[in-house]
């Protein structure tokens, strides 16, 4: 259990304003969660803080090796005036799992939880209200021993801070353009792709510019061994629906447990959906798409919830998926997830948790 020192802002931002859009990440909260880590002492200095500047030597090594990880998941207000976190325990594990690849030190599931909570408490004015908004909550630790040599770092600062958000893609609800990369490549297995760490995000940079250049708000990665098989969005998983059942590639050591993937399976299952996690190849996509077969294409993701694909490019070809609008389970996926989260939907799968 944490001992969290609270000390609040003496000068408190303005809350945006109620037809603020809320662009996705742009908007930080009065108050920042802090907690410090040296060898030997553990974690220690857990506490809430005033938003503001983080002061880090040069040297201090996540600038160098990128010794970082980082989570995400969001707090929403119910019309009850709840307010609810989404499965933070998965993201507690996931962390965990991050910290063992990354040679960094873990912090306990209950620990975890305790800090989002309190953060979220603190700024709980912040939460939004409008449909399609949520409180978008950012933990990441990094290494700061002040060092140039490569090797674990002893010391580590651990930190939580709150956006208000609307959608992730400009396109909202709307669905997206994807493009299937197959020349760079984003992980591979034995890698750190599984791991939520930025490494992973500044590997998509360059084909995400190619592709937005090209017309594609997205890159859709592929195994990088045999070039074949889909893995990843980056920003989220991605789920197919072939001939009535649901496909998803299945977790091979690079791609990222995302925690709505998971959700996404979850709910598929109870409707009577047949799920597959399996591989699936893009040469097996474009066959699906010219016979008629390939129904549906959607990502998962904290950040973008649920998000239809209207059109898959792969090598030469532009695959329209359906009608090019969004499909049902999409539609269907993403009014109960939110709604679960929302507190309108009953939770039958014990996903929520309330903070008080
Ligand atoms: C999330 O969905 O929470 C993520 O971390 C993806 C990120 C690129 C916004």
């Amino acid at each position: 259990m944490l001992n969290i020192r609270i000390e609040k802002t003496t000068c408190p931002k303005e809350l945006p304003a109620a037809d603020n859009p809320l662009k996705f990440g742009t908007i930080f909260t009065d108050h920042m969660f802090l907690m410090n880590y040296e060898t030997g002492k553990g974690w220690h200095d857990a506490r809430i803080v005033p938003y503001g500047p983080i002061q880090l030597d040069p040297s201090a090594m996540v600038f160098h090796y990128g010794q970082e990880m980082f989570e995400g998941l969001k707090a929403y207000k119910s019309d009850d005036g709840r307010t609810i976190l989404f499965r933070p325990d998965k993201n507690a594990e996931r962390a965990i799992n991050s910290n063992k690849r990354l040679c960094m030190p873990e912090i306990s599931v209950d620990d975890f939880i305790q800090a989002v909570e309190a953060i979220v408490k603190v700024d709980e004015k912040w939460i939004p209200t409008k449909p399609g908004t949520s409180l978008y909550i950012r933990p990441f630790m990094f290494a700061t021993d002040p060092f140039l040599g490569v090797r674990p770092s002893d010391t580590y600062l651990f930190a939580i801070i709150l956006s208000p958000v609307g959608a992730y893609y400009p396109e909202g609800l709307n669905p997206v353009k994807i493009w299937i990369e197959d020349d760079y490549v984003r992980a591979i297995k034995g890698g750190i792709g599984e791991a939520k760490t930025g490494g992973n995000y500044v590997a998509s940079l360059a084909a995400q510019v190619k592709a937005h250049e090209e017309g594609y708000s997205q890159v859709l990665w592929l195994d990088g061994k045999e070039r074949k098989y889909i893995e990843e969005v980056g920003a989220m998983n991605i789920f197919f629906k072939i001939k009535g059942k649901i496909v998803t590639p299945m977790l091979n050591g690079s791609i990222l447990p995302g925690v709505t993937r998971n959700s996404a399976i979850e709910l598929c299952k109870s409707w009577g959906l047949e799920v597959e996690e399996r591989r699936v190849s893009a040469e097996e996509l474009y066959e699906a798409s010219k016979d008629g077969s390939l129904e549906e294409v959607f990502g998962t993701g904290t950040a973008a919830v649920i998000s239809p694909v209207g059109h898959l490019r792969f090598e030469d070809h532009d695959m329209q998926i359906g009608d090019g609008g969004i499909g049902e389970i999409s539609q269907r996926l993403y009014d109960t997830i939110t709604g679960i989260q929302l507190g309108k939907l009953e939770d039958k799968f014990g996903w929520t948790v309330e903070v008080k």
